[in-house]
């Protein structure tokens, strides 16, 4: 039964409508499914059916579908009403991250739909082990996290929580394709998962260097952008010390490792933004400050820059070097 992997035949749930749930609604619908999409909160109401538009609309003109936003929006169904789900063979949990909210949300989910539909959440960095406690059937839960936007990114991991069907995260796995996505299989949970746990890496050295007045948070910005960013879109870290020759890779870690930070304390530098209140271009205060004009900016060319980088990263598959050679 659950076996069935074309999109159009496999009637899908959001629950959650804010950034996320309105981007993955978009990308389910380009990708053929018919989406029930819920607002668990009125507020999503207001802005929901606008947002997930603009995607289609934006979408549609840069190529990615060749229907219009009048035809795939047929296919949504944007409801307060939790009983629409019936029927829904997955069901995607985009909610705040909050443990309390997301076991809320479950158990109405459940309600409706049948025991062998599968259930996961986009959860960032809570574990999935723990989510699907919460649940009847934990066997059909498993973690599905997306990056934002969700309708072009080429990203997405599919998580196997502790009592997780691995056979349902293979199921998604082979799905995902029908998304546009490249994904990647977490056959066993950890904390953070994949991405979080090299990008928090990442972080924590960017406030060390930056707290102790190695470099500003400017030139971390640009050492990061024009280094890791001239080929993270072709490689990653593994084919990277592959094609840069792997011995210097080793010779550099023995004396380099020992003096990577390794706090475990929540760094200065982001507690103070936090606690004044700071959230990024979203209130146009963070780690730098920025005119509202200059925020909204940043905005629209990360929402051009998307776009623009999917073309890239079509062009240079996973298997790139595979196709060139008709394998
Ligand atoms: N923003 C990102 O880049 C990103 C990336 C990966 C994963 N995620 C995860 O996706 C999930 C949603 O994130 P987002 O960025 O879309 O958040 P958001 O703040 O834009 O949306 C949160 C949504 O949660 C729902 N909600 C709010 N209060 C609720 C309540 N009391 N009961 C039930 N539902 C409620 C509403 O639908 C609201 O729109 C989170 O778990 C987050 O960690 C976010």
């Amino acid at each position: 039964m659950q076996q069935e992997i074309d999109p159009t035949k496999i009637p899908a749930g959001v629950v959650g409508l804010g950034l996320m749930g309105c981007s993955i609604t978009a990308c389910l619908l380009m990708a053929g499914h018919k989406v029930t999409a819920v607002a668990p909160v009125s507020a999503d109401m207001e802005h929901a059916l606008g947002r997930i538009k603009n995607h289609l609309m934006r979408s549609h003109h840069e190529g990615l579908t060749e229907y219009t936003h009048e035809i795939l929006l047929a296919n949504v169904l944007i409801t307060e009403d939790y009983e629409k789900l019936k029927g829904c063979r997955l069901v995607i949990e985009c909610t705040l991250e909050n443990p309390d909210i997301k076991k809320a949300v479950y158990k109405k989910i459940e309600q409706v739909i049948e025991p062998d539909a599968i259930l996961t959440s986009n959860t960032s960095a809570i574990p999935i082990s723990i989510l699907q406690k919460y649940t009847q059937h934990p066997e059909r839960f498993l973690g599905l996290h997306w990056a934002e936007p969700s309708h072009t990114t080429r990203f997405l991991e599919i998580i196997c929580g502790e009592l997780s069907d691995v056979s349902k995260g293979e199921y998604l796995y082979a799905v995902s394709h029908f998304w546009g996505k490249e994904p990647t299989l977490v056959r066993k949970d950890i904390r953070g998962f994949i991405t979080n746990r090299l990008m928090y890496a990442m972080y924590r050295e960017a406030f060390y260097l930056v707290e102790n007045g190695y470099a500003t948070v400017e030139d971390v910005d640009r050492a990061c952008r024009n280094n890791a960013g001239y080929w993270m879109t072709l490689v990653g870290v593994f084919r990277w010390m592959d094609l840069t020759g792997v011995p210097a890779y080793h010779n550099v870690l023995k004396d380099l490792f020992p003096t990577l930070n390794n706090s475990t304390e929540i760094p200065k530098l982001i507690d103070d933004i936090v606690k004044e209140g700071g959230k990024g271009v979203a209130n146009a205060k963070g780690f730098y400050d920025y005119t509202p004009e200059e925020a909204k900016l940043w905005e629209e060319t990360f929402t051009e820059f998307s776009y623009d980088i999917r073309r890239l990263a079509l062009k240079y598959p996973a298997d790139v070097v595979k196709k060139k050679l008709g394998k």
